[in-house]
C-alpha cells in the first residue's frame, strides 16, 4: 500500500493522520497515512528510510520544514518564496518535489469557507517568523490594497519586505508605528499565542466588521481569538480550517484529487 507520513517534533497530537484517512475514505484512495516523531538530528535518515520503503508523500511540521527545503531536488515557486518545505512528493523518477501548502491551504480557508475577498481590502500580518513568510506570497497575489507586516523585531518585517518585492508591495514596521491605522483583516503569524501572549496591540487597529485570524489553533480560544472577539470582529478564529486545507491541498498534489473538506472540519472542531 502507498505510504505518507507527517514528520515533526512533537508530533503526539498531530491531527493530520485523521485528516488524511478520511480524505482517502471520501475519495475512495487506498493508502496509509502515519505521523512519525523525527528529531531534526534524525531527519536525513529518516527521510530516505520513508522514500526507499513504500513513501510517496511526505508533510513535514515544525521544526522540520526549514531541513525539507533543503533536502528536495525541485522546489514549485511558493516553496521557494516560503523557504520552507510542508509536502514532499515522490516523483516517477525517485527524485523528490517540495511544495508549501500553508499559504494556499490559509487562502482556501478565508475566501472558499468562510467568504471573504481579500480584493482590496487593508491586511495585517503579525509576525515576520517562517509562518509569516509561509503565506506572505498568497495574500500579496490576492490584491489587497494595503499588506502591512508588523513585527517585534523590526529588522526581520524588512528582510520578509525586500524577500516579496517582486511579487509586491510589502509596509513593514514595529507594533508601535501601528497607530492610527485601521486593518480590514488582521492575521496573527506569531507564535506569541501558543503561550497565551500577543504582540502589543493599540484598540482601533481592527475596522468596522473587521476580521481575525489566527494562523495557530487549539481546543480553547487563542489568546489573539479573544483578542479579536474584544475588538468586536465580525469573525475572530483560529487555524483549524487553514490545516485542514493545507492537508487537502497536499493531498491533491499526491493524488490528484482535491477532497470536499467540510465534514472534517466539522468533525474536527467537535
Ligand atoms: P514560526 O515558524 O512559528 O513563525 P519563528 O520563525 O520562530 O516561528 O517566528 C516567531 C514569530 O513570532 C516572530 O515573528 C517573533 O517575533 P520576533 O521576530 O521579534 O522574535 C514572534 N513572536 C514570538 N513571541 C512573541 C511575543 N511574545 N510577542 C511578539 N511577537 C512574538
Amino acid at each position: 500500500m502507498d505510504q505518507y507520513a507527517v514528520f515533526g517534533f512533537p508530533i503526539g497530537h498531530s491531527k493530520s493522520p485523521l485528516i488524511h484517512q478520511q480524505f482517502a475514505e471520501k475519495t475512495e484512495q487506498l493508502l496509509n497515512y502515519q505521523a512519525v516523531e523525527v528529531r531534526p538530528e534524525a531527519f536525513d535518515e529518516a527521510i530516505a528510510d520513508f522514500f526507499q520503503t513504500n513513501g510517496k508523500g511526505l508533510n513535514c511540521t515544525v521544526p522540520l520544514k526549514e531541513l525539507a527545503f533543503e533536502i528536495v531536488d525541485q522546489l514549485t515557486e511558493r516553496a521557494q518564496f516560503s523557504g520552507a518545505v510542508n509536502t514532499i512528493k515522490k516523483m516517477n523518477d525517485g527524485s523528490l518535489l517540495g511544495d508549501n501548502t500553508d499559504g494556499v491551504g490559509l487562502l482556501s480557508d478565508l475566501c472558499d469557507n468562510l467568504g471573504l475577498s481579500l480584493e482590496g481590502k487593508r491586511l495585517l500580518v503579525l509576525g515576520a517568523g517562517g509562518a509569516a513568510r509561509g503565506i506572505l506570497g498568497p495574500l500579496l497575489e490576492a490584491n489587497p490594497s494595503i499588506l502591512w507586516l508588523a513585527n517585534r523585531t523590526v529588522s526581520k518585517a524588512q528582510v520578509m519586505k525586500e524577500l516579496f518585492a517582486p511579487i509586491g508591495y510589502i509596509h513593514s514596521s514595529s507594533y508601535e508605528d501601528l497607530a492610527g491605522q485601521q486593518f480590514d483583516v488582521i492575521i496573527n503569524a506569531t507564535s506569541a499565542s501558543l503561550t497565551g501572549e500577543l504582540p502589543p496591540l493599540a484598540k482601533g487597529l481592527l475596522a468596522e466588521k473587521g476580521v481575525c485570524y489566527d494562523l495557530a489553533y487549539s481546543q480553547e480560544p487563542t489568546a489573539f481569538v479573544r483578542w479579536g472577539e474584544e475588538q468586536g470582529a465580525a469573525l475572530s478564529t483560529d487555524g483549524l480550517g487553514m490545516l485542514v486545507e493545507q492537508a487537502a491541498h497536499a493531498f491533491k498534489l499526491w493524488r490528484g484529487v482535491m477532497p470536499d473538506t467540510s465534514l472534517i472540519r466539522a468533525g474536527l472542531r467537535g
